[in-house]
């Protein structure tokens, strides 16, 4: 499990194993879009201000996944104990 705090919102969440960041976010009761859930659209992006990200989506390269500002919330995760996002 993970932490993600929502800058703007002031929300603290855990994330468990088998639950994903949107999900999480949902539970929490912010109205996130998505669509494909799979990684693939681009819908769920959302803007990463710390922590490292666990990049599981097929739409960032390679410098996009490294320059870890943004994380498709429907698959990626957290590589460390805790995100911090701009929602
Ligand atoms: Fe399509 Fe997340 S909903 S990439």
């Amino acid at each position: 499990a993970f932490e993600v705090v929502c800058a703007q919102s002031g929300l603290t969440l855990k994330v468990a194993p088998g639950v994903s960041v949107l999900q999480a976010l949902r539970e929490a009761g912010l109205d996130r879009p998505s669509s494909c859930e799979q990684g693939v659209c681009g819908t769920c992006e959302c803007r990463v201000l710390e922590g490292e990200v666990d990049h599981r989506d097929s739409i960032l390269s390679a410098s996009e996944r490294a320059a870890n500002d943004v994380m498709m919330t429907c698959v990626s995760r957290a590589k460390g104990a805790r995100l911090v996002l701009d929602i």
